[in-house]
């Protein structure tokens, strides 16, 4: 294959890719939160702001996989990956185009349990999660409950990022007190599709594990 036959064979597929998403989106639209997904250049941004020392990372809604392919190329090895997609069709897209990573069909607000089934990863000992999903969308119940569950499965000092297209995080400083989190904007993609913007959350120094 000559190199623009392999650029034409990506642009081939992700065109394809970007179809099946907005399939999803068209039935599921609260859900799967945008209309297209994530351009490369935020997916490397997101996989950049888990940090330079990760090496156990869960990914949240994988979608067509462009943030799972950004963390591969990052350096996270498949068998520390977890990625979890609760939409069937895109579950199983995404367990076609990675073979080798554990791809859950799985959901978010379940994230210790599929933890503990996974074969790399250890409840408490994960180093950063990328979350795709649209929590500018849930109800405070439903961050707090996904929050919860996050901090249990990340280590101390663990990462939990995510993208979002306002320029604000998508956690009321209200719960972010009440859970104990720090959050910092690190990074932005004015060129994406819609614009968005990159927040990582952490415990603050001295808040007790939860
Ligand atoms: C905004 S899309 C992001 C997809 C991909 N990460 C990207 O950046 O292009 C959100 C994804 O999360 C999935 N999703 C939504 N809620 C979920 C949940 N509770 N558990 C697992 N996946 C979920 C949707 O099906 C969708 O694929």
């Amino acid at each position: 294959m000559t190199r623009g036959e392999t650029g034409a064979a990506r642009e081939a597929g992700e065109l394809e890719a970007a179809l099946k998403f907005f399939r999803q989106w068209l039935r599921e639209p609260r859900s799967v939160a945008a209309l297209a997904p994530s351009g490369r250049v935020l997916a490397r941004h997101v996989a950049a702001a888990c940090g330079r020392n990760a090496r156990r990372v869960v990914e949240l809604g994988g979608g067509t996989g462009v943030v799972t392919e950004a963390l591969l190329e990052r350096g996270i090895e498949p068998r520390h990956l977890l990625v979890l997609e609760r939409n069937a069709d895109l579950h199983a897209h995404l367990a076609r185009r990675f073979p080798e990573v554990e791809v859950a069909a799985a959901d978010a607000f379940h994230l210790v349990d599929a933890v503990r089934a996974a074969r790399g990863l250890e409840v408490g000992r994960v180093d950063a999660i990328a979350s795709g999903l649209g929590l500018i969308t849930m109800s405070r119940d439903e961050q707090r409950r996904l929050m919860l569950q996050s901090l249990e499965v990340l280590r101390g000092a663990g990462r939990f990022v995510q993208f979002t297209y306002v320029p604000r995080c998508p956690l009321s400083p209200e719960l972010r007190r009440e859970l104990g989190l720090e959050a910092r904007r690190v990074s932005w993609s004015l060129r994406n599709l819609p614009p968005a913007f990159v927040y990582v959350l952490r415990r603050r120094r001295g808040t007790a594990l939860r």
